[in-house]
C-alpha cells in the first residue's frame, strides 16, 4: 500500500457553531498504482479528507501511512490539483509550470527539458508562451496538470480538478488524465460529486455521505487498463454508475436532508 488511512477523523472546532463532525474515522489501504475516486454531496468530508491525505490538514484522531510512515507535513511525492487552476496571470504557461521548482530552491533551468517535455505531453508546447488569460479552462487546467506531473509525483490528489469544466472537456480531460498517469504508475484520490467520471477512471470508487462526513461504501470497478470512453457503453457501467447512486440515496433517505448530487 502506498497510502493507508487508519481512523482518520476530523471535527473541526469553531467559534459559534460548536464543533463540527466533518468525517468519522475513515480505514482506506490505497494500493501503489490505482486510482480512487471518493465521491459523495457536498459536505460530506471529501476535501477535509484529501487535505488531510496531503499533509495539509491535521486529522483529530488517527494517521495517514504513506509508504509505511506516518506523514507529518506536505511531501514533495505528492501533487495536488485543485477545482480552479491557480494560475499566476503574470507569467506564462511554461513560467507557470516552472514556479514549484523555485519554491522548492531549485534551479530553475534544471528544469527547462522536463517542463518542455511535460508541456509536449499534455499538449501545450504551442503555448509555452502564452498568458493563461489566453487559454480555455480546460487548457488552464491542462497547465495545472503539468505543473504537478512535471516534478513527478507517485501520488496525485485532485479535489473536483475538473468540475467547472463543460461536458465534452471534462471527458476528454478524464481520457487524458488516464492516458498521463496509468502507464506512469502514479497513484491518484479523485474527488468529484460526478458519479460516472469517478466509475470511468477508477479502480475504487469510496461513497461518501455528510452528516456526518462519513464513508458509506466502497465499490470496485472491474475494467481493464487502457481505458476509452467506450466503457461507457457497457451495461456493467450503467450497473456500478446506478449501485454506486442507489448508496448515495439509501444514505440521503436516512438523513432525511436531500443531498446535492450532480452529474450522474
Ligand atoms: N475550516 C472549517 N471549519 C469548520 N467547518 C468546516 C471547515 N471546513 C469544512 N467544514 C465543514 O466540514 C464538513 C465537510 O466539509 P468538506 O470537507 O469541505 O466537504 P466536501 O468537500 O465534501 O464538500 C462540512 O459540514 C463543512 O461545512
Ligand atoms: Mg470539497
Amino acid at each position: 500500500m502506498i497510502l493507508e488511512l487508519d481512523s482518520v477523523a476530523k471535527t473541526y472546532r469553531t467559534k459559534g457553531r460548536g464543533d463540527v463532525e466533518a468525517l468519522r474515522p475513515v480505514q482506506l489501504p490505497i494500493p501503489e498504482g490505482s486510482f480512487v475516486s471518493l465521491v459523495g454531496p457536498s459536505g460530506c468530508g471529501k476535501t477535509t479528507l484529501l487535505n488531510i491525505v496531503a499533509g495539509l490538514l491535521p486529522p483529530t484522531a488517527g494517521r495517514v501511512l504513506f509508504e509505511g510512515q506516518p506523514l507529518a507535513g506536505p511531501s514533495r511525492d505528492m501533487g495536488i490539483m485543485f477545482q480552479r487552476a491557480v494560475l499566476l496571470p503574470w507569467r506564462t504557461v511554461e513560467k507557470n509550470v516552472m514556479l514549484p521548482a523555485e519554491v522548492f530552491g531549485q534551479e530553475p533551468s534544471s528544469m527547462q527539458e522536463r517542463v518542455a517535455e511535460t508541456l509536449e505531453m499534455v499538449g501545450l508546447t504551442d503555448f509555452s508562451n502564452a498568458l493563461p488569460q489566453h487559454l480555455s479552462g480546460g487548457m488552464q487546467q491542462r497547465v495545472a496538470l503539468a505543473r504537478v506531473l512535471a516534478y513527478r509525483p507517485k501520488v496525485l490528489l485532485m479535489d473536483e480538478p475538473f468540475g467547472a469544466l463543460d461536458e465534452f472537456t471534462r471527458e476528454a480531460m478524464n481520457v487524458e488524465l488516464l492516458r498521463l498517469t496509468r502507464p506512469a504508475g502514479i497513484t491518484v484520490v479523485f474527488v468529484t460529486h460526478n458519479i460516472s467520471e469517478a466509475v470511468f477512471l477508477s479502480h475504487k470508487v469510496v461513497v461518501m455521505s455528510p452528516r456526518p462526513g462519513r464513508v458509506t461504501g466502497v465499490i470496485d470497478v472491474p475494467f481493464d487498463d487502457p481505458r476509452e470512453i467506450d466503457v461507457m457503453r457497457q451495461q456493467t457501467f450503467t450497473e456500478l454508475v446506478f449501485e454506486v447512486r442507489e448508496l448515495l440515496n439509501k444514505e440521503e433517505s436516512r438523513s432525511g436532508v436531500p443531498a446535492e448530487v450532480e452529474g450522474a
